[in-house]
């Protein structure tokens, strides 16, 4: 567990900046998926999937707000799941993050965003 601690302290430690975001992606190892997304995806999605730090402010590198219901009804699982392996212009590919399997569950936290 301590190697995992000390990354997350340095995580919290880093501001980031737009080019930096998709530096130092963790590998998903199983567990959470729901922290996965707290280590992974929020640093340029947001903690709310809104693609707003804390304070309110638009992240650099955010790409699409996951709590607009009306955009978010209109897209796809499987295309979500498609984009999260291979990756679009500046969203990252984790197919060597995380399984394809990891994805598909990973889909019912992007809905949960967006959920009233
Ligand atoms: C380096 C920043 C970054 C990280 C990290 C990141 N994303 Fe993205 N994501 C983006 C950007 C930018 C887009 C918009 C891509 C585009 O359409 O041009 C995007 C788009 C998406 C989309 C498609 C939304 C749509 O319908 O247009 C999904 C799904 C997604 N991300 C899921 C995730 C998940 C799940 C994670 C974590 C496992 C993650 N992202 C991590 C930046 C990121």
């Amino acid at each position: 567990m301590r190697p995992i601690t000390l990354s997350a302290l340095l995580l919290v430690g880093a501001s980031l900046t737009a080019g930096d975001t998709a530096k130092n992606l963790p590998k998903f190892e199983g567990g959470d998926l729901q922290k996965y997304w707290m280590d992974a995806c929020a640093r340029c999605h947001g903690a709310n999937g809104n693609g707003r730090d804390n304070n309110g402010a638009q992240l650099p590198d955010n790409g699409f707000d996951f709590t607009d219901s009306r955009k978010a009804n209109k897209k796809k699982d499987s295309d979500w799941i498609k984009i999260t392996l291979d990756g679009k212009d500046k969203m990252p590919s984790f197919k060597d993050k995380m399984t394809q399997a990891d994805v598909e569950k990973m889909m019912p936290i992007l809905r949960k965003f967006s959920a009233k």
